[in-house]
């Protein structure tokens, strides 16, 4: 396994690959890697002939107020989890190699990014488009692999790569959970055992729409009230949004008529954390 810190050596690794026809299947991250992760870079090494996974903590997606200098990095606990899962290529490039001084171009996926997590994370989802189109620019994969986890970005990077024309393959994978059902987030690792403990109820709350759902009720703002309720009875949460959209333009459902993406951003303390799931009518 190397690890690749400049775009230049890595275009004549990637240029190398290519000559001899291998096929490259890639992990875009921001590491303090997970099983969630490594579900993917698994998926990846099974169908492609090179693993290549980046990690980079991109300052473009974090708002000034957010979490970009507190976001846990561990490159040497990374390496080792990726040299288990079988990846071929680490990129770990800094900030300057992605956005050298008087970097001026950005990419934004209209709509879409400024629903759900795009209303409370101004800029998130151009920084999310801009990164990922420059990592499929450097790699030239022939498969990128998103978890189901972050639903509204791999929604974002699905019509990106179809309305520019990208020559790769999107998959999208489903969310890998701890086994009480909190969604595995390298987030979670702030949390406090007892923040940890309420966190359990984004998960519930996806269960309990998804129980009422299966037993006949289809209002939608009945539905997000009655997970509201669940989820304010924790003291520590304050809900950003809870939703029931259309699972391709993320617009907002009145009757759960169709299948249907349910996606909830909710701070336990001070960790926000997100989480959904598709229900089907
Ligand atoms: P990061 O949060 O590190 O996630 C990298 C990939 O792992 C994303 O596709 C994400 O959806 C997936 N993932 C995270 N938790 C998961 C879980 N519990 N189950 C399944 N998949 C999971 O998402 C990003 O980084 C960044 O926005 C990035 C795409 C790298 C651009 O900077």
């Amino acid at each position: 396994m190397q690890i690749i810190k400049t775009i230049k050596k890595l275009r004549k690794e990637i240029n190398k690959l290519k000559r001899r026809n291998k096929t490259i299947g890639f992990v875009p991250t921001m590491g303090a890697l997970h099983r969630g992760h490594l579900g993917l870079i698994r998926r990846a090494g099974k169908e492609n002939d090179i693993v290549v996974v980046s990690i980079f903590v991109n300052p473009a997606q974090f708002g000034p107020k957010e979490d970009f200098r507190k976001y846990p990095r561990n490159l040497k606990q990374d390496a080792g989890l990726c040299r288990k899962a079988g990846v071929d290529i680490i990129f770990y490039p800094d900030a300057k190699e992605i956005y050298p001084d008087n970097y001026k171009t950005y990419v934004f996926v209209l709509k879409l990014s400024d629903c759900l997590c795009g209303n409370f994370r101004p800029g998130h989802f151009q920084g999310v488009a801009t990164v990922v189109t420059k990592l499929f620019n450097m790699v030239q994969p022939d498969i990128a692999y998103f978890g189901q986890k972050d639903a509204q970005q791999a929604v974002i990077i699905k019509k990106m790569v179809s309305d520019l024309n990208m020559p790769l393959k999107i998959k999208v994978l489903p969310t890998v959970r701890e086994d009480e059902g909190l969604a595995m987030s390298s987030r979670n690792a702030y949390l406090s055992e007892d923040e940890r403990k309420d966190a359990l109820v984004l998960s519930k709350a996806l269960n309990l729409a998804r129980g009422l759902i299966k037993a006949g009720l289809k209002d939608a703002p009945k539905i997000i009230a009655r997970m509201r309720k669940l989820i304010t009875a924790k003291k520590t949460s304050r809900i950003d949004y809870i939703s029931i959209v259309d699972l391709e333009n993320l617009k907002p459902v009145k009757k759960v008529s169709h299948a249907c993406l349910i996606a909830l951003a909710v701070w336990i303390g001070k960790i926000r954390l997100i989480d959904n799931i598709i229900v089907k009518k």
